[in-house]
Protein backbone atom coordinates (compact mmCIF):
# COMPACT_ATOMS: atom_id res chain seq x y z
CA UNK A 1 0.00 0.00 0.00
CA UNK A 2 1.24 3.66 -0.52
CA UNK A 3 3.57 5.18 1.45
CA UNK A 4 2.32 8.03 3.40
CA UNK A 5 5.35 10.41 3.62
CA UNK A 6 5.75 9.80 0.01
CA UNK A 7 2.31 10.81 -0.44
CA UNK A 8 1.69 13.52 1.56
CA UNK A 9 4.98 15.47 -0.09
CA UNK A 10 4.15 14.39 -3.77
CA UNK A 11 0.74 16.05 -2.95
CA UNK A 12 2.63 19.10 -1.54
CA UNK A 13 4.48 19.28 -4.79
CA UNK A 14 1.95 19.05 -7.14
CA UNK A 15 -0.58 21.14 -5.68
CA UNK A 16 -0.15 24.04 -7.72
CA UNK A 17 -1.28 22.35 -10.57
CA UNK A 18 -3.01 19.52 -9.48
CA UNK A 19 -6.20 20.93 -10.92
CA UNK A 20 -5.06 21.94 -14.20
CA UNK A 21 -3.62 18.57 -14.93
CA UNK A 22 -6.30 16.50 -13.86
CA UNK A 23 -8.45 18.61 -16.44
CA UNK A 24 -5.95 18.39 -19.35
CA UNK A 25 -5.20 14.26 -18.90
CA UNK A 26 -9.58 13.31 -18.20
CA UNK A 27 -10.45 15.77 -21.32
CA UNK A 28 -12.44 17.69 -18.66
CA UNK A 29 -14.56 14.77 -17.40
CA UNK A 30 -13.02 14.90 -13.76
CA UNK A 31 -15.55 17.43 -13.18
CA UNK A 32 -18.68 15.37 -14.93
CA UNK A 33 -17.36 12.49 -12.50
CA UNK A 34 -17.48 14.62 -9.60
CA UNK A 35 -21.00 16.36 -10.14
CA UNK A 36 -22.23 12.80 -10.49
CA UNK A 37 -21.85 12.00 -6.67
CA UNK A 38 -23.24 15.98 -6.07
CA UNK A 39 -26.06 15.05 -7.64
CA UNK A 40 -26.57 12.22 -5.72
CA UNK A 41 -25.68 13.80 -2.89
CA UNK A 42 -28.51 16.21 -3.50
CA UNK A 43 -30.87 13.65 -3.79
CA UNK A 44 -30.18 12.63 -0.02
CA UNK A 45 -31.18 15.46 1.64
CA UNK A 46 -27.82 14.93 3.97
CA UNK A 47 -27.62 17.08 7.22
CA UNK A 48 -23.36 17.30 7.79
CA UNK A 49 -20.74 16.00 5.43
CA UNK A 50 -17.16 14.98 5.73
CA UNK A 51 -14.73 15.32 2.39
CA UNK A 52 -12.11 13.50 3.44
CA UNK A 53 -8.83 13.54 1.41
CA UNK A 54 -10.33 17.02 0.04
CA UNK A 55 -6.96 18.17 -1.70
CA UNK A 56 -7.72 21.08 -3.39
CA UNK A 57 -11.26 21.12 -2.85
CA UNK A 58 -13.05 19.60 -6.05
CA UNK A 59 -15.83 17.49 -5.28
CA UNK A 60 -16.52 19.32 -2.21
CA UNK A 61 -17.03 22.67 -4.16
CA UNK A 62 -19.09 20.91 -6.65
CA UNK A 63 -21.53 19.51 -3.67
CA UNK A 64 -21.43 22.90 -1.85
CA UNK A 65 -22.48 24.29 -5.32
CA UNK A 66 -25.28 21.54 -5.92
CA UNK A 67 -26.37 21.36 -1.80
CA UNK A 68 -25.95 25.27 -0.90
CA UNK A 69 -27.98 24.02 2.79
CA UNK A 70 -25.58 21.41 3.54
CA UNK A 71 -22.56 21.91 6.16
CA UNK A 72 -19.45 20.46 4.49
CA UNK A 73 -16.24 20.47 6.43
CA UNK A 74 -13.24 19.20 3.86
CA UNK A 75 -9.98 17.48 5.39
CA UNK A 76 -6.39 16.75 4.25
CA UNK A 77 -3.30 15.73 5.47
CA UNK A 78 -1.37 17.79 3.20
CA UNK A 79 -1.74 21.72 3.92
CA UNK A 80 -0.59 22.75 0.45
CA UNK A 81 -3.24 21.22 -1.17
CA UNK A 82 -5.73 22.31 1.17
CA UNK A 83 -4.56 26.18 0.98
CA UNK A 84 -6.14 25.83 -2.84
CA UNK A 85 -9.88 24.42 -0.93
CA UNK A 86 -9.90 27.03 1.03
CA UNK A 87 -8.99 30.19 -1.31
CA UNK A 88 -11.34 28.43 -4.20
CA UNK A 89 -14.07 29.22 -1.57
CA UNK A 90 -14.57 26.28 0.89
CA UNK A 91 -15.26 28.05 3.82
CA UNK A 92 -14.62 25.28 6.78
CA UNK A 93 -11.35 23.28 6.03
CA UNK A 94 -8.88 21.20 8.23
CA UNK A 95 -5.55 19.75 8.27
CA UNK A 96 -6.20 16.05 9.53
CA UNK A 97 -5.04 12.16 8.42
CA UNK A 98 -7.86 10.16 7.47
CA UNK A 99 -6.40 7.08 9.94
CA UNK A 100 -7.22 9.13 12.27
CA UNK A 101 -10.29 11.67 12.04
CA UNK A 102 -10.29 14.37 14.71
CA UNK A 103 -14.20 13.99 15.18
CA UNK A 104 -16.25 11.88 17.50
CA UNK A 105 -18.27 8.88 16.44
CA UNK A 106 -20.95 9.00 14.51
CA UNK A 107 -20.60 12.89 13.95
CA UNK A 108 -21.57 13.08 9.59
CA UNK A 109 -24.36 11.65 7.83
CA UNK A 110 -22.09 11.60 4.66
CA UNK A 111 -18.62 11.28 4.38
CA UNK A 112 -16.94 11.25 1.04
CA UNK A 113 -13.22 10.65 -0.32
CA UNK A 114 -12.26 11.55 -4.07
CA UNK A 115 -9.34 9.80 -5.55
CA UNK A 116 -8.01 9.65 -2.01
CA UNK A 117 -8.62 6.06 -0.61
CA UNK A 118 -6.29 4.86 -3.17
CA UNK A 119 -3.79 6.93 -1.63
CA UNK A 120 -3.89 6.16 1.84
CA UNK A 121 -1.73 3.50 3.31
CA UNK A 122 -4.00 1.43 5.15
CA UNK A 123 -7.36 1.04 3.42
CA UNK A 124 -9.15 -1.33 5.78
CA UNK A 125 -7.93 1.24 8.87
CA UNK A 126 -9.13 4.01 6.43
CA UNK A 127 -12.31 2.70 5.57
CA UNK A 128 -12.86 1.60 9.64
CA UNK A 129 -12.67 5.22 10.40
CA UNK A 130 -14.63 6.73 8.26
CA UNK A 131 -17.39 4.33 9.39
CA UNK A 132 -17.07 5.12 12.90
CA UNK A 133 -17.60 9.09 12.31
CA UNK A 134 -20.72 8.22 10.16
CA UNK A 135 -24.02 7.85 12.13
CA UNK A 136 -25.87 4.52 11.67
CA UNK A 137 -27.39 4.65 8.57
CA UNK A 138 -24.78 7.18 7.04
CA UNK A 139 -23.26 6.54 3.60
CA UNK A 140 -19.99 6.85 2.28
CA UNK A 141 -19.39 7.97 -1.10
CA UNK A 142 -16.28 6.58 -2.81
CA UNK A 143 -15.18 7.71 -6.27
CA UNK A 144 -11.68 6.59 -7.47
CA UNK A 145 -10.07 4.95 -10.39
CA UNK A 146 -10.37 1.73 -11.80
CA UNK A 147 -9.28 -0.48 -14.67
CA UNK A 148 -11.82 -0.72 -17.48
CA UNK A 149 -13.03 -4.22 -18.27
CA UNK A 150 -12.48 -5.74 -22.06
CA UNK A 151 -10.77 -4.47 -25.13
CA UNK A 152 -10.40 -0.86 -23.60
CA UNK A 153 -8.14 -2.30 -20.83
CA UNK A 154 -5.21 -2.85 -22.57
CA UNK A 155 -4.86 0.36 -24.51
CA UNK A 156 -6.08 2.25 -21.00
CA UNK A 157 -2.93 0.71 -19.20
CA UNK A 158 -0.35 1.56 -22.00
CA UNK A 159 -1.69 5.00 -21.83
CA UNK A 160 -1.98 5.24 -17.74
CA UNK A 161 1.80 3.76 -17.92
CA UNK A 162 3.63 5.08 -21.47
CA UNK A 163 1.18 8.04 -22.05
CA UNK A 164 0.21 10.14 -18.83
CA UNK A 165 3.48 10.05 -17.11
CA UNK A 166 4.77 12.15 -20.24
CA UNK A 167 1.84 14.21 -20.14
CA UNK A 168 1.34 15.20 -16.73
CA UNK A 169 5.10 15.24 -15.73
CA UNK A 170 5.57 18.24 -18.70
CA UNK A 171 2.39 19.99 -17.29
CA UNK A 172 3.39 19.44 -13.39
CA UNK A 173 7.49 19.29 -13.67
CA UNK A 174 6.78 15.91 -11.12
CA UNK A 175 6.90 12.87 -13.44
CA UNK A 176 7.67 10.57 -10.99
CA UNK A 177 4.10 11.71 -9.02
CA UNK A 178 2.25 10.60 -12.03
CA UNK A 179 4.18 7.10 -12.29
CA UNK A 180 3.24 6.25 -8.71
CA UNK A 181 -0.40 7.16 -9.92
CA UNK A 182 -0.59 3.79 -12.19
CA UNK A 183 1.00 2.00 -10.19
CA UNK A 184 -1.25 2.93 -7.08
CA UNK A 185 -4.36 2.02 -9.81
CA UNK A 186 -3.08 -1.34 -10.58
CA UNK A 187 -3.02 -2.21 -6.80
CA UNK A 188 -6.19 -0.92 -5.07
CA UNK A 189 -9.10 -3.31 -4.96
CA UNK A 190 -12.09 -2.81 -7.53
CA UNK A 191 -15.71 -3.31 -7.96
CA UNK A 192 -16.59 -6.31 -6.12
CA UNK A 193 -13.50 -6.68 -4.18
CA UNK A 194 -13.63 -2.91 -2.73
CA UNK A 195 -17.52 -3.63 -1.81
CA UNK A 196 -16.38 -6.44 0.22
CA UNK A 197 -13.48 -5.00 1.86
CA UNK A 198 -16.50 -2.08 2.93
CA UNK A 199 -18.46 -4.97 4.37
CA UNK A 200 -15.31 -5.88 6.57
CA UNK A 201 -14.54 -2.80 7.67
CA UNK A 202 -17.72 -1.08 9.33
CA UNK A 203 -20.48 -1.10 6.34
CA UNK A 204 -23.39 -3.50 5.71
CA UNK A 205 -24.52 -2.19 2.29
CA UNK A 206 -22.28 -1.48 -0.42
CA UNK A 207 -22.58 -1.02 -4.31
CA UNK A 208 -20.19 0.08 -7.48
CA UNK A 209 -21.36 2.05 -10.16
CA UNK A 210 -18.82 1.88 -12.89
CA UNK A 211 -18.16 5.76 -15.16
CA UNK A 212 -16.92 6.09 -18.27
CA UNK A 213 -16.48 2.61 -19.32
CA UNK A 214 -14.92 1.82 -15.87
CA UNK A 215 -12.07 4.44 -15.84
CA UNK A 216 -13.51 5.57 -12.64
CA UNK A 217 -15.83 3.87 -9.59
CA UNK A 218 -18.61 5.24 -7.85
CA UNK A 219 -19.34 3.19 -4.42
CA UNK A 220 -22.00 4.62 -1.84
CA UNK A 221 -21.72 2.55 0.85
CA UNK A 222 -24.08 2.31 4.07
CA UNK A 223 -23.66 1.82 7.93
C1 LIG B 1 -5.65 12.74 -5.83
S1 LIG B 1 -5.89 13.85 -4.49
C2 LIG B 1 -7.64 13.99 -4.46
C3 LIG B 1 -8.11 15.36 -4.07
C4 LIG B 1 -9.60 15.61 -4.23
N1 LIG B 1 -10.40 14.75 -3.38
C5 LIG B 1 -10.06 15.50 -5.66
O1 LIG B 1 -11.10 14.90 -5.91
O2 LIG B 1 -9.39 16.04 -6.53
C6 LIG B 1 -5.56 12.79 -3.14
C7 LIG B 1 -5.49 13.51 -1.81
O3 LIG B 1 -5.45 12.52 -0.78
C8 LIG B 1 -4.72 13.08 0.29
N2 LIG B 1 -4.38 12.01 1.24
C9 LIG B 1 -3.74 10.86 0.98
N3 LIG B 1 -3.62 10.14 2.10
C10 LIG B 1 -4.24 10.84 3.09
C11 LIG B 1 -4.46 10.62 4.47
N4 LIG B 1 -4.00 9.52 5.10
N5 LIG B 1 -5.13 11.55 5.16
C12 LIG B 1 -5.59 12.66 4.56
N6 LIG B 1 -5.40 12.95 3.26
C13 LIG B 1 -4.73 12.03 2.53
C14 LIG B 1 -3.55 13.74 -0.41
O4 LIG B 1 -2.90 14.68 0.40
C15 LIG B 1 -4.24 14.37 -1.61
O5 LIG B 1 -4.61 15.71 -1.38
Amino acid sequence: MPDAVYVKNAFARIADRYVMANHVMSGGMDIWWRKRVAWKIHSWNARKMLDVASGTGDLALEIQDACPSLSILATDFCAEMLAHASARGLPHTMVADALNLPFIDADFDVVTVAFGLRNMADYPAALGEMARVLEPGGRLVVLDFSLPQGWLRAPYRWYLHHVLPKIAGYLTQQKDAYEYLGASIEQFPQGEAMCQLMRENGFSHADVEQLTCGVVSLYVATK
